[in-house]
């Protein structure tokens, strides 16, 4: 079997069209326009990347984006202040303070500083609660856009046995929150399971969230299972010349795709869903604030 590829680079651009359209209603016919603040704390180079792009999509959703840049040495009272003052600000329906943070910031902390109804990351510990007790809340944006993903390819998820492979608190646990609340029978395996393969084995569904290149492979997917990829790894590639390096995930590819019913490639999969999550948590965020109608399709 050859997997079917579930494009998440188109997917994306179609969830960025729909954000478009409900932003042109609330302006239009709310004079209301949705701003997201990004604050970034220093200058990690992938960091840098990531809240250029995100700055950039936000503006070409038609959106406002508030972007601030602080030194690395920039003090916790410092970055406290500046939540604060975005919390205050009726401009700003989505804040995300990008991490990693510099190792002297309590990231905690300053994640929960931030008000529960602007935190478009849903790192809050609030949103954390609400999610887990199948509550309205504001959903982390990697599982949100696999949510999404599985939900297109397959309509309901109902009753199918769900394995996440990783338990972080910004994909791994998250996710397996989410395929509960769409009554998958979830597991959550990681670095300590026993037997994982087999484990991973039994699952219609893996998404695989652990940042190990190339983990799990094709004798790990039972036949005709869906497989999310969530890793992003960058590898030498000496085939490539001298230096070249390449992106895998944490699945490798073409031994599942021999395999799995369809799977999402890395690059071109989850990774686009993410920012385009951004955008559809800052509109519902804005929507909320404002007590209009929240736009179908883009929450969980
Ligand atoms: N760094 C890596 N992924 C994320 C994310 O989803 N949100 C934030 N704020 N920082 C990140």
């Amino acid at each position: 079997m050859t997997a079917e590829i579930i494009d998440g680079k188109a997917f994306a651009a179609t969830v960025r069209k729909k954000v478009a359209g409900h932003v042109a209603k609330l302006t239009e016919q709310h004079g209301i326009t949705p701003g997201l603040a990004v604050v970034l704390v220093g200058e990690d180079p992938a960091s840098q990347v990531y809240v250029r792009s995100k700055g950039k999509q936000t503006v070409e959703a038609g959106m406002s984006s508030y972007e601030h840049k602080l030194e690395a040495h920039t003090s916790e009272a410092e970055l406290l202040a500046l939540i604060d003052k975005l919390n205050a600000d009726p401009a700003v329906h989505g804040i995300l303070v990008q991490l990693p943070l510099p190792d002297h910031l309590n990231e905690d902390l300053v994640i929960n500083a931030i008000d529960p109804a602007k935190d478009v990351d849903g790192f809050h510990i609030s949103n954390v609660g609400l999610l887990g007790t199948g509550q309205k809340s504001m959903v982390p944006c990697t599982p949100l856009g696999c949510l999404m993903m599985l939900r297109d390819h397959h309509g309901s998820l109902s009753g199918m046995n769900a394995v996440v492979i990783g338990r972080s608190n910004i994909v791994g646990k998250p996710m397996a929150q989410l395929l509960l609340g769409d009554s998958c029978t979830v597991t959550i395996a990681h670095s300590r399971t026993k037997d994982i393969e087999e484990v991973a084995r039994r699952a219609d569904i893996v998404v695989a969230a652990v940042g190990r290149p190339e983990m799990v492979t094709g004798d790990w997917i039972k036949p005709g299972a869906t497989v999310i990829d969530v890793g992003i790894n960058r590898i030498d590639a000496p085939e490539k010349g001298e230096g070249k390096t390449r992106l895998v995930g944490d699945c490798h590819f073409d031994s599942c795709a021999e395999v799995a019913g369809a799977i999402t490639p890395v690059p071109g999969g989850v990774g686009p869903m993410t920012i385009a999550c951004l955008l559809a948590n800052t509109v519902t965020a804005c929507c909320r604030a404002n007590g209009l109608p929240e736009p179908e399709g883009l929450t969980a």
